[in-house]
């Protein structure tokens, strides 16, 4: 089934000629997994710098070495990253790179190999979660969109409500499953690939990147 993902405004594509570098890089089967992280890390900043770049800004009043202003600049709203263990750990560092001010809260989720359902290992999250933070949902890949809907729930149920997705590739069906199941929720990724294989893989994808960053299970 072809999917048209052009018209679809939650979505957002990073098409910098340095990520795409870094991405065919990442996909290669003979890339480490040393190397492998450090393209993940790259690829993170480009898409967190996308994924931020309409963040409110607030004016303050500083002292700088030479005299006061009230011209300063500063985040209105506080920011909170969510990496999705474990893959999502190997983007963290990037995002953090870019956003070393935010907040880290981690969810583990693994996707049944079988089932394809994501299943909830490990949540680390305050009860309530302030409404006005922006929540970054980070997990290199988004394939049937089980595991980024049940991570966009789990931060709902808690009173978030400016939650994005990143990712570093996607399936078409992971979009639509997203989008559809939350449709206030921008999706910012590198690229949309072709399809989902029959194991539920993105064709042609790079593989388990939780597996080529951290090793297979
Ligand atoms: C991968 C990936 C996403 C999920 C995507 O994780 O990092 O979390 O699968 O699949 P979905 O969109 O079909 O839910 P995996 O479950 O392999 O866990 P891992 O990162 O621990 O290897």
């Amino acid at each position: 089934m072809a999917h048209d993902m052009s018209t679809l405004p939650q979505l957002h594509l990073i098409d910098h000629p340095l990520a795409r570098h870094a991405l065919t890089g990442l996909r290669r089967s003979d890339t480490t997994s040393a190397v492998f992280r450090t393209r993940l890390r790259e690829l993170a900043r480009f898409v967190a710098i996308a994924a931020t770049s309409d963040l409110a800004l607030t004016p303050t009043r500083i002292t700088t070495p030479v005299t006061t202003i009230d011209t300063g600049e500063t985040l209105a709203h506080s920011l909170i990253i969510a990496p999705v263990l474990r893959a999502g750990l190997a983007m963290a560092d990037g995002v953090l790179d870019v956003c070393p001010d935010a907040e880290v809260r981690h969810i583990g989720l693994h996707r049944d190999e079988k089932t394809l359902l994501p299943a909830t290992y490990y949540t680390n999250l305050p009860e309530v979660i302030n409404p006005t933070a922006t929540v970054l949902i980070v997990d290199p890949m988004l394939a049937t969109g089980g595991s980024a809907c049940a991570a966009v729930a789990c931060f709902k149920q808690r009173g978030a409500k400016h939650i994005r997705f990143l990712s570093v590739i996607s399936a078409p069906e992971g979009v639509s499953t997203l989008s559809q199941a939350h449709p206030d929720v921008p999706i910012y990724t590198i690229n949309v690939d072709q399809c989902l294989n029959e194991h539920g893989f993105i064709v042609p994808g790079l593989g388990d990147a939780g597996d080529r960053a951290f090793g297979t299970l």
